[in-house]
């Protein structure tokens, strides 16, 4: 099998890339160890930046999203009994999507299929060689077949846990990581939505986020021990545990209903800066993980490939190598930036349980400061909706 971009992973990073090539005349082919019905069903983010939506716009993957996605024009911050609108279309003028990234990923796997594009799913033991010559190879297993894809490029983007990243040399390899003492508990409920807007809570008992996917299905999270396992958590200690974190004096109260999921994820800052070596490429959460606070995860994922695809486009347009030369360094000036607003998000917003007294009182004079100086807020608003 020949091809012109290899790409490992169809998440976000990888489909989407796939999509933009074929939108400019190049062949690639998508190899994914999961099922079709497994990508297509697994609940991870919620939050599209704008500048997310208008790629997906652009790309003509939109439909759906601008259909059932829901806008939202601003976020509240809770503490102290009371809850804090940040405007962020006031702010900014831009706001952000709530559309699950599955919809998102079945949206771009439709896309991919109805172009007679190649994603081969269920592949195993995949391998890339040769990633320091003009020909390098990926090799995996297909129906019981041992393959060998050749291609001009491979892009890894097959997430944290992927093989790409470990095929650069660990002595070529430049990482930055800070793992968090704490994960998050996230639920997935049959209810009304409690708020029109999502909802960060800042408590001492810890953190809560209130977010949304459906007017039906509600998706909520809550700072917690990263080892704790969901069977110590009955529906009616989750509930009790959310409406202490999110009390407020007003009366208002999350509406509770039917929990269907549970799971339970960790928190990391990760980047590997070397995201390009010889003729592989690294894009998404294969180079850089950021902690969910900030919603920036896939957002990230998204913009690397973007321009990704500008500069494979350039190289085989006859633009020479200038900006796949530039990539890293293009990708990196956004990811940091990313990474800092979801560090500082988490900072502010989580109980550190060694924080001394003194720590603590910061931490709310910070929130105060955000919510009661314009700048601040805004500063905040910028980052959130990603107006950079
Ligand atoms: P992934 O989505 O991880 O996709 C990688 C793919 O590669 C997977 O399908 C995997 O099966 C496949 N793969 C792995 N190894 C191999 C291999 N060896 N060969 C072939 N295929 C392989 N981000 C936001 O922007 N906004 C949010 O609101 C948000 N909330 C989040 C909430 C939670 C609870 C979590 C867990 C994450 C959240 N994120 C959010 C982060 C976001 O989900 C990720 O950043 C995003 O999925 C990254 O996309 P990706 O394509 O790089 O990687
Ligand atoms: C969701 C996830 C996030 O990490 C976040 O900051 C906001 C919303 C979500 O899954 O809806």
């Amino acid at each position: 099998m020949r091809t012109q971009a290899a790409i490992i992973g169809a998440g976000p990073a990888g489909l989407l890339l796939s999509h933009l090539l074929h939108l400019q005349g190049i062949e690639s082919v998508v190899l994914e160890t999961r099922s079709r019905a497994d990508i297509e069903s697994t609940i991870r983010a919620g939050v599209l930046e704008q500048g997310t939506m208008d790629i997906l716009t652009n790309a003509g993957v939109g439909e759906r999203m601008r259909a059932q996605g829901a806008l939202h024009h601003g976020i509240e911050l809770a503490f102290g009994c009371r809850r804090h609108r940040i405007d962020l279309t006031e702010l900014t003028g831009k706001a952000i999507t709530v559309y699950p990234q599955h919809e998102v990923i079945r949206d771009l796997v439709a896309a991919r299929l109805a172009a007679q594009g190649q994603i081969l799913f269920e592949v195993a033991d995949v391998a890339i060689g040769g990633i320091d010559t003009d020909a390098p190879t990926v090799t995996f297993t297909y129906r019981g077949e041992h393959e060998r894809l050749e291609a001009d490029f491979v892009i890894g983007c097959d997430g944290f846990h992927g093989v790409a990243r470990n095929a650069i040399p660990a002595s070529a390899r430049q990482e930055f990581q800070r793992t968090y003492p704490f994960g998050w508990f996230g639920i997935l409920v049959e209810s009304a939505p409690s708020s029109q807007e999502l909802i960060y809570a800042q408590h001492e008992r810890g953190f809560a986020l209130i977010s949304t996917r459906t007017p039906t299905v509600q998706r909520l999270y809550f700072q917690c021990d990263p080892h704790d396992s969901v069977e110590h958590w009955p529906d009616d200690r989750i509930w009790a545990e959310l409406h202490a974190r999110v009390e407020t004096s007003d009366g208002w109260r999350i509406n509770e209903g039917r929990i269907f999921q549970k799971n339970i994820i960790g928190m990391r800052s990760f980047v590997c800066t070397t995201m390009r070596h010889g003729r592989l490429f690294l894009a998404g959460d294969a180079a850089h993980i950021v902690p969910p606070t900030g919603a920036k995860g896939m957002n990230l994922a998204v913009s690397d490939v973007r321009f990704l695809a500008e500069a494979l486009d350039s190289h085989y347009r006859g633009g020479g190598t200038a900006l796949l030369d530039g990539y890293p360094a293009r990708a990196l000036q956004r990811i940091w930036r990313a990474e800092y607003f979801s560090w500082w998000m988490t900072r502010m917003l989580h109980t550190f349980a060694d924080a001394t007294p003194f720590e603590r009182a910061m931490q709310r004079a910070e929130l105060e400061n955000v919510v009661g100086s314009r700048a601040l807020a805004q500063a905040l608003a910028e980052n959130y909706v990603g107006a950079f």
